[in-house]
């Protein structure tokens, strides 16, 4: 969708929603397409399994739309539950069995898990071949150095987005907000990388910074992934700016059945008002998330990564 934003009645900018959903839709199809090429061919139906501790409600939510897609798009999906007092070593012997089963392709060990347990004891546990959420240090460091590698499923498909609206990166000022391992590190690093969507000039932001708004102010893209929700105001950024919000923080609701609804990190209402490119929450980065884990499942089953 396009929207003309006039600025003070001087400067005209012509702003893009960037749809997540319609895009992960496309990205559904492809593989479905794939899957079913591969089938017809006697290759064998990619694999996913998905270990899922306790009764988070974020946590169910999240590996239930996982499963679900994995039928959309032609996979075989195995769920795995443990009650939230399953022992550490019991999680370990699980994630043994995945990595020597022949055929589960990838798994994924959904977060976060009960206090007494080490998430990076399991995550390292994991054969990195079927670690389709990119988390294993052996993925991570592939990655930052530019070798073929699972890549985790909120940046890749963050970038994807970036790639299918073909929106431009080289030498641009890429501002970052956020730390975090699974999203803020990683898309900063890919940012970086030699050639598109890479080749940004990249700053990463976080709770210690003190100018953030200086900082933001500079930036020509803007992925905001710190989890406070409308931390991004108006005021914040430049004209023809382009948001990427990858907040999701769930916050009370009278107007929804569920009691709570999805915000993003940015004041989408303000923001939307200066930029050239903003994704909306929900509909944006939301959706190729999952479709990211499929595309990796992909990859997995087809040993196209890891023989
Ligand atoms: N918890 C929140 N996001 C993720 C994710 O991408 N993968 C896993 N395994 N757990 C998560």
């Amino acid at each position: 969708m396009t929207y003309v934003n006039n600025l003070n009645g001087k400067n005209t900018i012509v702003m893009q929603l960037i749809d997540g959903k319609a895009i992960a839709a496309q990205m559904k199809k492809e593989i479905a397409e794939e899957v079913r090429a591969i089938t017809a061919a006697g290759g064998k139906t990619p694999h996913l399994a998905a270990v899922l501790v306790g009764h988070d409600g974020g946590s169910e939510t999240y590996v239930a739309n996982k499963v679900r897609t994995c039928e959309e798009v032609g996979f075989k999906s195995t769920l795995i539950r443990f009650d939230s007092d399953v022992s550490e070593a019991d999680l370990l012997a699980c994630v043994d069995n995945l990595n020597n089963d022949p055929d589960v392709d990838g798994f994924i060990v959904q977060l976060p898990l009960p206090k007494h347990i080490s998430e990076q004891k399991i995550i390292e546990a994991i054969d990195y071949r079927k670690d389709v959420d990119g988390f294993h240090p052996i993925n991570v460091g592939r990655m930052s150095i530019g070798l073929p590698c699972f890549v985790s499923a909120t940046p890749a498909g963050i970038l994807e987005l970036l790639k299918r609206y073909d929106i431009k990166t080289q030498g641009k000022h890429c501002v970052v907000l956020g730390r975090s391992n699974i999203v803020g590190k990683p898309v900063a690093n890919l940012m970086l990388q030699k050639g598109y969507p890479g080749d940004a000039t990249v700053t990463v932001c976080h709770s210690r910074t003190p100018n953030i708004k200086e900082i933001c102010l500079s930036a020509d893209i803007i992925i905001a992934a710190l989890g406070v929700p409308e931390f991004l105001k108006g005021d914040m950024v430049k004209d023809g700016v382009v948001v990427i919000d990858v907040g999701t923080t769930r916050v009370p609701s009278s107007e929804t059945k569920s009691g709570f609804r999805i915000k993003g990190d940015v004041m989408f209402e303000e923001v939307s008002r200066k930029a050239s490119f903003i994704t909306p929450v929900p509909g944006g980065v939301g959706p190729m998330t999952i479709i990211s884990l499929m595309r990796n499942t992909l990859l997995a089953g087809k040993k196209e990564i890891y023989s």
